[in-house]
Parts: structure tokens; C-alpha cells; sequence
């Protein structure tokens, strides 16, 4: 009981995760950032599974690399473009992918993550993902444009097919102005 589960939005985010991936998966970062999500993913499907990677800015893939290298991690494919393009580069079905929208921390502000890809990439995802697999999707909007991003993306999750998709929306009561909301998408059928 020393540890705290549900203060950081990805803590909690990855501990979902890590109950439903299992060694050998086929996992996507959608947007890699620091890495850190690259990280947890490339540790949860060990050396047989794999995972890809995607994001806009080269500082990303060149940060994600080096913490990569350090942590021993080979299963990874690290691909600049923009996610909603994963499809030409991803030739297999996925048990998972992650998603966290905004801003690179530590990096430009001004380049976020915007509805058109948000929700393109979500529906590609989607198409590639196993039955029973798993998207998650961590929405911070305290920055311009965030706010139109979050409704965007949940406006189009409410038209899932709730026969196909369970969807699940978790937001924070007891948090600072602007909590991150978080979601996690379960294919059924
Ligand atoms: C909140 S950060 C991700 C944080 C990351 N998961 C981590 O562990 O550090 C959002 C990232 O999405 C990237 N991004 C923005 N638009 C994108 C797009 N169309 N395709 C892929 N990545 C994108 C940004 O460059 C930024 O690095």
C-alpha cells in the first residue's frame, strides 16, 4: 500500500495495460513523445513481441532512441510520420495501442496533436487492433487547441459501435484545473 495507482493519469493507464498485454504482442505507440509509453510497451511484450512507434518531430525518435539504448530495448520500430498513417507501415494486427495527446513535455508547445489525425488515426488503429485488444488514450487539453481536440476525439468515441467497443471515459474530480481524461477502448467482437 506505499504506492500511488491512480495520481498519474499514465501510471494508472499502464497498469490496465499491463494486465492485458502479454509477451510476444504486437503493440503501437501512437504518439512516442519522450518515450516513456515506447518504454513501458517495449518492457511488456519482451523480445518476441514488438512495438511501433510513431511521432511528427525528429526530437521525439531522437530521445526515444537513446533511452531505447540504454534500457536494452531491440523489438522497437521507430517511425516519423504522422499516426494516422500507420496503416502503410504496419502490415499485422495490434493487441494495443497507446495514445497520449498534446505537447511534447520539455518540447514546442506549439506542435500538438490536432482532431483530423487524432480521430484518423483512432479509427486506423481500431481497424488493425485483435479482437479483445486494447487502445488507451490520455487527453490533455489545458493548452490552445486542446479544449476542440477533447471534444472532437470524444464526440466521435460516443459513435462506436457499442456491440464492437466497449468504451470506458475516467475523469478526475479532485484534480488540478484542466485533469487529464482518460480513456480506454475495448474491441469485443
Ligand atoms: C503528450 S506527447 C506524448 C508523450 C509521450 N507518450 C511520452 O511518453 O513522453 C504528444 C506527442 O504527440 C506528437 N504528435 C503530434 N501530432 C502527431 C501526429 N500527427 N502523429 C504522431 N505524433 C504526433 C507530438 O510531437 C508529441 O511528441
Amino acid at each position: 500500500m506505499n504506492r500511488l495507482l491512480i495520481s498519474r493519469a499514465t501510471a494508472f493507464v499502464h497498469k490496465i495495460l499491463q494486465e492485458k498485454i502479454q509477451i510476444g504482442n504486437i503493440v503501437v505507440d501512437a504518439t512516442m513523445g519522450n518515450g516513456n509509453d515506447t518504454i513501458f510497451l517495449s518492457q511488456a511484450v519482451g523480445s518476441n513481441g514488438k512495438v511501433y512507434a510513431f511521432d511528427i518531430q525528429q526530437k521525439a525518435l531522437d530521445i526515444t532512441y537513446k533511452r531505447l539504448l540504454e534500457a536494452n530495448c531491440n523489438n522497437v520500430v521507430l517511425i516519423r510520420d504522422s499516426h494516422e498513417n500507420m496503416g502503410i507501415y504496419i502490415k499485422e494486427k495490434i493487441d494495443a495501442a497507446v495514445f497520449n495527446l498534446g505537447y511534447l513535455p520539455k518540447g514546442d508547445h506549439k506542435v500538438i496533436t490536432k482532431p483530423p489525425s487524432t480521430i484518423g488515426a483512432i479509427k486506423s488503429s481500431l481497424e488493425i487492433l485483435k479482437t479483445k485488444g486494447i487502445l488507451s488514450i490520455v487527453i490533455y487539453y489545458g493548452h490552445e487547441g486542446g479544449a476542440i481536440e477533447k471534444n472532437s476525439v470524444i464526440d466521435f468515441l460516443e459513435t462506436l459501435d457499442n456491440k464492437k467497443y466497449s468504451v470506458l471515459k475516467c475523469s478526475y474530480i479532485s484534480k488540478e484545473k484542466n485533469p487529464p481524461i482518460i480513456v480506454f477502448i475495448e474491441k469485443i467482437i
